[in-house]
């Protein structure tokens, strides 16, 4: 059946009346999870558990058992892409991601080619097809990929940056180079995210998590223009459902409207931007998701659940409440305390009921 039992998530980005807004987490399985410490340290490392589907699966269940969330995410990374490509992707512990082969030299950038994605990536593909049987119909599988500004990021830096001087360099005095790598790369992300969609995944999400290190013209010009690009070729319905995409610019509730012209379902943003306010500006076009700041997860329980109806108030303030997935601004930070997490996924629940049409919440349940 292609409709999953707990389908909340889906409607609430297609702006589909629903009975409380739905909830998942960027980052849902990770360090926090002593069980995903513990599978990882199995896997050996953090690359061998992306690269061995049977496990990629097994940790993108994890938060699933444990926290009420309306969907799974695939568990890879968005450098996959450029690994694929031939950079040679690794991981200097405490350092984060690194790439053997930095894209600088043109003649390299002249020979940069997409990926197969059956091919270089078949084990995401293979991860996509174990986690959709896995779940077995009862929450949707987000498929994802990074925008090619934010891989080209980490492409040219050879990791990640302060300043991002060298990417930013190159656009500044070779935009010819850098609008070659984004092209190959948007080719690559289309691809790539076409081939989750046909093995399984039933929404995507765009991560541009550097867009908003940009000037706004450069913006417009090297991210935003790419990401319309990738979203103009996505296959939009599988087995007769709609596949929604979310784009995702960290810092980039400036441009919202713009964003939201770009033929996406639903736009995520950071916790800097009201989601009132974004809602006030760009009406019912796109569904919203966000933006409790990760941060948050760290004050007591009360505290968090303070800030939780602090966002769903400030979405429900002007009007009904579709269109709204709940979700943090950013990352979920590796030292959350697990417990905090409960707390936030349950209070979603109960006290966005009554920003809905849907039952009331039981008795004293928030
Ligand atoms: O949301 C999920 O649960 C799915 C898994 C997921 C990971 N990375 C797993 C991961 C997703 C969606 C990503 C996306 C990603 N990866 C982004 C875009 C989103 C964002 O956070 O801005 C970026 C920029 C990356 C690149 C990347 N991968 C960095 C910078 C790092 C190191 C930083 C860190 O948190 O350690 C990674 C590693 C990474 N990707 C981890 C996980 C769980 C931690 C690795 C480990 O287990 O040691």
């Amino acid at each position: 059946m292609a409709r999953p039992k707990n389908d909340t998530f889906l409607r609430a980005l297609l702006r589909q009346p629903v009975d409380y807004t739905p909830v998942w987490l960027m980052r849902q399985a990770g360090r926090y999870l002593p069980e995903y410490c513990e599978t990882r340290k199995r896997a050996g490392s953090f690359l061998s558990l992306c690269k061995n589907p049977r496990l990629a699966c097994e940790v993108t269940l994890q938060p699933l058992a444990r926290y009420n969330l309306d969907a799974a995410i695939l568990f890879s990374d968005i450098l996959t892409v450029p690994d694929a490509m031939g950079l040679g992707l690794y991981f200097a512990e405490g350092e984060g991601p690194k790439f053997e082969r930095p894209l600088r030299e043109e003649w390299a950038i002249r020979d940069l080619a997409a990926p197969d994605p059956h091919a270089h990536l078949r084990y995401v593909m293979d991860a996509v097809s174990e986690i959709r049987r896995a779940l077995d119909g009862t929450v949707p599988l987000i498929g994802f990929s990074g925008s090619p500004f934010t891989l080209a990021c980490y492409m040219v830096e050879g990791g990640g940056s302060e300043d991002f001087r060298t990417v930013k360099t190159m656009l500044f005095d070779r935009p010819d180079l850098l609008h070659r790598i984004l092209d190959v790369t948007a080719r690559a992300v289309a691809d790539y995210l076409n081939a989750q969609i046909e093995s399984g995944a039933q929404a995507v999400m765009i991560f541009d998590t550097w867009g908003g290190a940009l000037p706004g013209w450069a913006y417009q010009e090297f991210s935003l223009a790419y990401l319309r690009r990738i979203v103009d070729e996505l296959i939009r319905e599988r087995d007769g459902e709609r596949v929604p995409v979310i784009a995702f610019t960290k810092g980039g509730g400036q441009w919202l409207e713009s964003i939201a012209a770009i033929g996406v379902d639903a736009v995520g943003l950071d916790w800097t931007t009201d989601l009132g306010e974004a809602r006030r500006r760009i009406g019912d076009r796109v569904a919203l998701q966000g933006n409790l700041d990760p941060v948050a997860l760290f004050a007591s329980p009360e505290g968090v659940a303070r800030e939780t109806r602090r966002v769903l108030e400030s979405f429900g303030a002007h009007g009904p409440h579709s269109g709204h997935v709940f979700n943090l601004g950013h990352g979920i930070s590796q030292f959350t305390p697990p417990e905090r997490v409960s707390v936030l996924v349950d209070t979603v629940h109960q006290f966005s009921r009554r920003f809905h049409g849907g039952a009331p919440a039981p008795a004293g349940s928030d």
